[in-house]
């Protein structure tokens, strides 16, 4: 294995769509991002620079950070972000993961413009458990505003109500020909017929998730978040925000007399306003000479609120666990925690009539009613210096079960107010965990897409209506269920998740749509060392930014 290095300049640069010009924040000038590629072992040294006025700070998505959480890179989370004029060297080895993850901005919505593929390759002497394809193309979805990212959320929290949704959603970073004065700003992809491409699917959207076909092709998942999977086929995917999918297209054996389209569009079930659009991509083979131009095939899609398509096609994925690739699903369990997931609304302040939902003040999202506000100082600064219990800005009182229980996809309760707190769970080194992740009905059922930095968890269930402790775990997946870093916690139902707690430090937990992470659908793990060195998280790098 061998040490790789990059540097990113953050900068401004001014980008055209959709007849709209501004200056974007990028990394060196690109857009969408860079390329970071290592191989399972390589060590990653990120030196990051802000030529812009905007705070930042980058996350690399899926990265498991054994023993290097310094680098993982949420703001106000592992640490404060890097101000304008100040660099940070992200430090990290890759230790057992290959496949497709991504690497994005972690502070507010920035994002919706910072983002780019990593890609982890195999050991040089080893190979795809899969033939190898001919090509291997990352195709990135992402969401494009009119107006600067940064202002829409920015009024969005000021006024209470949800922000203005997107103007396109973008492949690699171009919204395509369905969109206004789009043309020549369409994602081609040219291939030779009777080969086998390897498409790395990465769902970089900030607010949807999305339905994703290629007109008369089919593709065969075979990893999801960095891992593999047993392979299935299908003519749609399903994508949460945070999620990455390696899937592979097998080109028509000979030239097929025309073009497709490869369309995205997404799948929602709550409330209020979202982009309903489509992007669209081109599949084009290289026609021999002197055939005439037909318009591109369409594939066709689910209804936007095809939650069945979703359940179905979620149910599909399975740990490849083979022999060297085996699953190691957590057996039994050390604890146990039930959290629901949901919006809610903040209260108006007293004597007051207030502008939110049902006369609130705000919208607000949260796990078992706690929306989770960010410190001004690092959590695992704190933790690390031991400020808990003194003059920490934090508690360790996150609940493990919500406080008032109810019925959670049926009638919602009258009172559906959400207190505020920077509230963590604190678990010993190596402790096996299961969390059952439930939607809530307040304010509308609605399918959120959880990650969890530092970790990847096994989905070992998954159901629609409320979890019944009773019946629903002597039916859990221990065996191969998929390994993954987001779990779509789906639209009234609820999941079962699994893993091991052997990574110390701090680790958050939250919605990957970025505006439920705005509203606070967030809390952290704090994960305290073993009792061995190499069990031990170790002191941070000198250059950690300050607050
Ligand atoms: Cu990809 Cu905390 O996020």
């Amino acid at each position: 294995s061998v040490t790789r290095h990059y540097k990113f300049d953050i900068k401004l640069r001014n980008v055209t769509r959709l007849c709209h010009s501004k200056g974007i924040v990028t990394v060196n000038g690109k857009f969408p991002g860079p390329r970071v590629v290592a191989r399972e072992g390589d060590r990653l040294v990120v030196k990051v620079v802000n030529h812009v006025p905007n705070n930042v700070s980058i996350h690399w998505h899926g990265v498991r950070q054994l023993q290097s959480g310094w680098a993982d890179g949420p703001s106000y989370i592992t640490q404060c972000p890097i101000q304008t004029g100040q660099s940070y060297v992200y430090n990290f080895t890759i230790v057992g993961q290959r496949g497709t993850l991504f690497w994005h901005a972690h502070f507010s919505w920035l994002r919706a413009t910072l983002y780019g593929p990593l890609i982890l390759l195999p050991r040089r002497n080893e190979s795809y458990p899969f033939r190898k394809p001919y090509k291997e193309v990352p195709i990135l979805f992402g969401e494009w505003w009119n107006a600067d990212p940064e202002a829409v959320i920015a009024q969005a929290l000021q006024t209470g109500a949800g922000p203005n949704v997107s103007d396109a959603y973008t492949i690699n970073g171009l919204p395509g020909p369905l969109y206004n004065c789009s043309n020549n700003d369409t994602y081609r992809l040219k291939v030779k017929p009777g080969k086998t491409y390897l498409l790395r699917l990465i769902n970089a959207a900030l607010n949807d998730e999305l339905f994703f076909s290629i007109a008369n092709h089919t593709l065969v998942t075979v990893e999801a978040d960095a891992s593999y999977v047993k392979p299935f086929e299908s003519e749609i995917i399903v994508i949460g925000p945070g999620q990455t999918s390696n899937v592979l297209l097998k080109t028509k054996p000979e030239y097929p007399n025309t073009t497709f389209f490869m369309l995205a569009r997404p799948y929602f079930t709550g409330m209020g306003t979202f982009d309903n659009s489509t992007v669209a991509g081109i599949l084009e083979y290289k026609k021999p000479l002197n055939t005439v131009n037909t318009p591109p095939l369409k594939p066709s899609l689910p209804a936007i609120n095809d939650t069945s398509y979703v359940a179905n096609f979620s149910s599909k994925f399975f740990s490849l666990n083979s022999a060297k690739y085996p699953a190691k699903v957590p057996q039994k369990v050390d604890k146990s925690f039930f959290f629901t997931v949901g919006l809610g609304t903040s209260p108006c302040p007293k004597n007051q009539t207030c502008q939110g939902p049902n006369n609130s003040s705000k919208f607000a999202a949260s796990m078992n009613n706690i929306s989770f506000a960010l410190p001004s100082i690092a959590l695992l600064q704190q933790h690390f210096f031991r400020h808990a219990n003194n003059n920490g800005s934090y508690t360790t009182d996150f609940p493990a079960m919500p406080l008032m229980p109810f019925n959670y996809t049926g009638t919602p309760p009258n009172n559906t107010r959400v207190s505020n707190g920077t509230k963590t769970v604190v678990i010993p080194f190596n402790t096996s965990v299961q969390v059952v992740l439930q939607d809530t009905s307040i304010l509308g059922a609605e399918s959120h897409p959880l990650h969890l930095h530092g970790y990847n968890f096994y989905v070992v269930g998954q159901g629609s209506g409320n979890f019944n402790p009773n019946t629903d775990p002597p039916k859990f997946n221990l065996v191969d269920p998929v390994e993954r870093n987001t779990v779509g916690v789906p639209s009234g139902g609820w999941v079962a998740i699994r893993f091991l707690a052997d990574n110390p430090g701090v680790w958050l937990m939250h919605c990957h749509f970025d505006v439920h992470l705005s509203w606070g659908l967030r809390m952290a793990w704090i994960v305290e060392d073993g009792k061995l060195p190499n069990q031990k998280l170790p002191p941070p790098p000198a250059d950690l930014p300050k607050c």
